[in-house]
């Protein structure tokens, strides 16, 4: 295990992190056109940052420091790291952040399109589940993990933590169309506000289950109770963010301006959509590293008890 390497992934991802908080505050400030050209600011390089363009650049200069993180990582990886898919996907997050900056330039070019930008706010996502994974990876919990040589119960545990997986990813894809539909003075389109509290339903019933069914089986197992646990908190916060996030849109479109509650709460509902989904990775990682593919049905267990005799 490569210590540095697993700290410097790890950097990456927090970095990553306030990027996507970085890239929150652009929208919710519906600061997107700020500047109207890119890849200069205003024509410049460094524009004076005022009013809106302090969300707009100084999301780029975030971006551009964790595109060059990026770049580093690569190479450290593909220095030291000998397991070739682990490589191959330290080169594939160098290729994301390429595609991601691109799509925040056309998006800015193109003023700002639904597809785009919802383009832009889901790569986002699957960039930071890159570098969480390889945060994971390169760790030392995941070298030294031991598998579990048996699992009871009706159901596997891997393929429910890849169902929540599945369904909190098109949640977000979900959630990224509902907030790019509307800007702050607009009202949110009825249609896809149901479609995202009915996401948010299937989500924290395979979610739920996925982490109640692993504290339950796995309970002293600290690799796989403690994400579960974790994306099993941050799936009661955001529920409950989700409701301040609707109730402050509602009454946005009467404010003068992008106010800092609406502005707090609908960052802090996409931060902890980002974590939900990160927490849940970690989780469906850990299963298919230590777990069996099927379970040991109850009843199985007891005939074959029974055989031995
Ligand atoms: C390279 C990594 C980048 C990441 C991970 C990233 C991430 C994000 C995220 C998470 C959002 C918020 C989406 C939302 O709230 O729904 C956002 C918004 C935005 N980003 Fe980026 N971004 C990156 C690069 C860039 C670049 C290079 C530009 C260049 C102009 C850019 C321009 C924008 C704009 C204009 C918005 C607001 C879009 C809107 O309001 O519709 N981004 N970004
Ligand atoms: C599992 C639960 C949920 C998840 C994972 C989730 C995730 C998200 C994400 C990631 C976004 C923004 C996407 C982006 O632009 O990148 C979003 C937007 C939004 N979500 Fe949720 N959400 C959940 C539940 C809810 C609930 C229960 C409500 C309540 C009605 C809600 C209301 C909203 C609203 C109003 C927006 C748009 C905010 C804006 O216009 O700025 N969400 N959701």
């Amino acid at each position: 295990m490569n210590r540095g390497l697993n700290r410097f992934a790890i950097l990456v991802a927090c970095a990553t992190f306030f990027l996507i908080i970085a890239g929150a505050l652009v929208t919710s400030h519906d600061a997107g056109l700020a500047t109207p050209d890119w890849p200069l600011s205003n024509g410049q390089v460094f524009p004076k940052m005022v009013g809106n363009l302090f969300w707009e650049h100084g999301h780029r200069m975030v971006a551009t420091t964790v595109g060059m993180l990026t770049i580093v990582l690569m190479i450290y990886i593909l220095r030291t790291e000998k397991r070739s898919w682990v490589r191959k996907l330290g080169i594939f997050a160098l290729i994301a952040v390429i595609a991601q900056g691109l799509l925040g330039g056309l998006t800015v070019k193109l003023m700002l399109p639904l597809a785009v930008s919802t383009a832009h706010a889901t790569l986002a996502q699957l960039f930071f589940c890159t570098t969480v994974s390889l945060a994971v990876f390169t760790s030392r919990s995941w070298m030294e993990a031991t598998p579990i040589q048996e699992e009871n119960g009706t159901l596997p545990l891997r393929p429910l933590c890849t169902a929540a997986l599945v369904t909190i990813f098109l949640q977000l894809i979900i959630g990224a169309t509902l907030r790019h539909s509307a800007t702050w003075d607009q009202h949110l389109p009825t249609g896809l506000i149901l479609t995202h509290i009915g996401g948010a339903l299937v989500v924290t019933i395979t979610l739920g289950r996925a982490s109640i069914t692993t504290l339950r089986r796995y309970k002293d197992e600290k690799f796989l109770a403690r994400p579960a646990l974790v994306a099993f908190l941050l799936l009661g916060l955001q529920l409950l963010l989700g409701m301040a996030a609707y109730w402050t849109r509602l009454k946005s479109p009467d404010d003068p301006q992008p106010l800092n509650p609406m502005v707090a709460i609908t960052v802090a509902h996409v931060a902890c959509g980002a974590l939900v989904f990160v927490s849940t990775i970690v989780l469906t990682l850990r299963t298919y590293r230590v777990l069996p593919a099927s379970v040991q049905s109850s009843s199985f267990s007891l005939s074959a008890a029974n055989a031995k005799g």
